[in-house]
């Protein structure tokens, strides 16, 4: 198993003979890693159940929730390439700075302004309401960043809001309870959005 090791310097690949496990996942050799071998390996995970978001690595190349990604189903022959995320910069070895993917939602405009005041009564959305229902398609995202490090665009313009971001945009613009969803659209409208 290769694991990359280092920092926003620089950095490589180093090898670690990890014993097998019946239905082992990535994050279980990671873990088992820096559990039994080097402590000093630096990784982020929480739930371990594909919840959180936090566990997100390239695996072979590609971005994937490291907990819920089993080994045998991701084996190159016998290769295993553990890196940080795509398109964002790093911290120290697996662990990726998430602040240009939260930069972007925000900018995105991300952050919820409803149309009422806490002391108003809350409004009542049909589950049937037409932006209620386009809304629904996005709304389950746990922002894991695996979109954004998948996005080839991301890659070629830095400047790029990414999936993630344009998503939760696309979720507040059909919110009726947002107070300017215009405003919305107009975050999202830059030259380097879409
Ligand atoms: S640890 Fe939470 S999604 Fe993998």
């Amino acid at each position: 198993m290769s694991v990359w090791r280092g920092n926003a310097d620089g950095g490589a690949f180093e090898t670690f003979t990890v014993p097998s496990r019946k239905s082992q996942t990535v994050l279980d050799v990671v873990s088992w890693i820096q559990q039994s071998a080097d402590p000093t390996l630096t990784y982020r995970y929480a739930c371990r159940v594909g919840m959180c978001g936090s566990c997100a690595m390239m695996v072979n190349g590609e971005p994937r929730w490291t907990c819920r990604t089993h080994v045998s189903r991701v084996l190159d022959g016998d290769r295993l390439e553990i890196a940080p995320l795509r398109n964002l910069p790093v911290i120290k070895d697996l662990a990726a700075d998430m602040d240009p993917f939260f930069d972007k939602w925000v900018k995105a405009g991300g952050a919820h302004r409803p149309s009422r005041s806490r002391d108003e009564p809350i409004q009542q959305v049909s589950p049937d309401e037409r932006g209620r229902v386009e809304a629904n398609k996005a709304i389950e995202c746990i922002n894991c960043s695996v979109c954004y490090a998948a996005c080839d665009t991301v890659a070629a313009n830095a400047d790029y809001l990414g999936p993630a971001a344009l998503q939760r945009a696309w979720t507040l613009y059909n919110d009726v309870k947002v107070e300017d969803r215009n405003a919305v659209l107009d975050a999202v409208s830059g030259r380097a959005a879409a």
